[in-house]
């Protein structure tokens, strides 16, 4: 029959998920591991974290799955962005990786903002935010000079994770793309940004597509887990590309919106655009295509917050039960979701969040959907840029997340985007990409149009867009937009008084 393992490499955990040529889930494992933070703002992980979890999850696949080592073809990853992992000598790993979560390099981002940064905009398409990977570089060469001096190698984790089963070193296009380092157009490591910040290029590995085969698993692997074929590694690709992929928004008629912690709202891109640092564009895992995508930090988080605050002891399912009673608009309550700070349209780490109108008709229930709302509103942000620059409308948008798993948050999702929602039969998360990849790579589908139609299937009813409620929520969100510029200032001083 023949399976595929994909390997998603997360933050807090590696998930293994193994499907078959028909697209069904064959099985599934995950290993957790912690973020360490020695100090604050710091979030580190030691690679080998990593390897122990990939070997845990091979184990028990091994043990779940009775013909996996005898059927088992081809391996590809989806990995945690930005996050650096350096190599010394015999590639021995000299530094904790520093992760994308990390925020020790505000510092270094507006040094590299304040000395280049119109052409790190023009080269890499983004700003250059604490999350990425060359401030992380710098950060290491002015903290820790003896370290950097170590350095022979650095690599993004799951392709460390590839060089240790294969024993070949390599990076590929979608995970390079949120380094800071490289030339999205080009396809290629830029010299210009190395030069300019004492980055000797023999540092960095060789650039490969998603679906390169950069090896097979070495021999020691294949003893220990017992396989029985020569089982093919695939290059792979980054979280959110792989998320993408593998909800099937493999063309420009649909966008992704994805509400876990952050929300992230993304979309296919055939051509290079330059969205000025407003919203993320990098290259996707599908050959020569990007992805733009815009992401509010506190989506999930928001109503996380929310429930534990002001709704303790109930369920989700409770805190939301009214929430359709209530009708759009929330009866006149506004809320903005930054009460981390917010990414995208604004990226400002002191705005945060606010509930506007509040009244004494309004009851739980009201603040609940305005919650709903705001979260919405804020991803429609990243909705129009993307809309304006292309001057195109979304035909669908899949939903994935929280925010697939309530059918009155999809209906205000379909409003608020004024788009037909769709979500998934089941969801299984940027590992699906993955395995798609291999599943590609390996020939068993032409491309991945042909693959999407295998391996994605999607819920039979979908959400459609109700004029009425469209045309409140456009109002509505002329009103939202509002919010931001009237109370930067105010969150700005806010947040200075307590840093005092
Ligand atoms: C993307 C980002 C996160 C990580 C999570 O820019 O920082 O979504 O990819 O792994």
């Amino acid at each position: 029959m023949g399976y595929v393992l994909g390997i998603d490499l997360g933050t807090s955990s590696l998930k293994g998920i193994v499907m078959n040529k028909a697209g069904q889930v064959i099985a599934e494992a995950s290993a957790e591991y912690e973020i360490d933070s020695p100090a604050p703002g710091f979030s580190e992980q030691h690679p080998e974290y990593w390897v122990v979890a990939c070997e845990e999850v091979l184990t028990r696949l091994n043990i779940e799955v009775a013909d996996f080592n005898a059927e088992l073809e081809a391996i590809s990853f989806s990995g945690q962005m930005h996050s650096l992992v350096t190599l010394g000598d015999e590639d021995a790993i000299v530094y904790p990786a520093i992760l994308w979560n990390d925020v020790r390099t505000t510092k270094q981002c507006e040094q590299i903002m304040a000395e280049f940064g119109d052409s790190m905009i023009e080269i890499t398409k983004n700003i250059v935010l604490e999350g990425f990977t060359l401030p992380k570089i710098l950060w290491l060469q002015q903290n820790k000079p003896e370290v950097w001096e170590k350095v022979r190698k650095i690599m993004l984790p799951k392709d460390y994770l590839a060089f240790v089963l294969t024993g070949n070193m390599h990076c590929e296009y979608s995970d390079a793309a949120g380094t800071s380092l490289f030339d999205i157009e080009k396809q290629d490591w830029s010299a210009e940004i190395c030069g300019k910040f004492g980055i000797d290029m023999a540092i960095l590995p060789d650039v490969v597509s998603s679906m390169t085969q950069v090896g097979v698993v070495k021999a020691s692997y294949a003893k220990r887990f017992g396989l029985k074929r020569e089982v093919k590694v695939f290059a792979g690709g980054a979280d959110n590309a792989c998320a993408a992929l593998g909800a099937g928004a493999v063309n420009e008629d649909y966008a992704l919106v994805s509400l876990g912690t952050s929300g992230v709202f993304s979309s296919f891109e055939a051509k290079i655009s330059n969205y000025e640092g407003k919203l993320h564009f990098f290259n996707h895992v599908i050959p020569d295509a990007n992805y733009s995508m815009g992401v509010t930090l506190a989506a999930g988080n928001s109503l996380n917050w929310f429930k534990n605050t002001f709704g303790k002891g109930l369920s989700f399912a409770e805190l939301l039960a009214d929430v359709y009673t209530v009708a759009p608009g929330s009866e006149g309550l506004l809320f903005t979701p930054y009460i981390v700070g917010e990414r995208t349209p604004h990226i400002d780490s002191k705005i945060r969040g606010s509930f506007v109108g509040i009244d004494t008709r309004h009851e739980i229930k009201h603040f609940a959907r305005a919650v709903l709302e705001g979260i919405t509103f804020s991803l429609k942000d990243a909705q129009i840029l993307m809309e304006d620059a292309k001057n195109k409308k979304f035909k669908q948008i899949i939903s994935v997340g929280g925010g697939a798993k309530n059918a009155d948050w999809m209906q205000m999702q379909a409003d608020i985007f004024n788009a037909e929602m769709i979500r998934l039969e089941v969801e299984q998360g940027p590992g699906v990409g993955a395995c798609m990849l291999a599943a590609v790579g390996s020939g068993w589908f032409e491309n991945f149009e042909a693959c999407r139609d295998v391996f994605v299937q999607y819920k039979d009813a979908t959400f459609t867009p109700r004029a009425e409620n469209v045309e409140k929520y456009e109002k509505l969100y002329e009103i939202y937009t509002q919010v931001y510029p009237a109370t930067k200032n105010i969150c700005g001083a806010l947040t200075d008084l307590q840093e005092v």
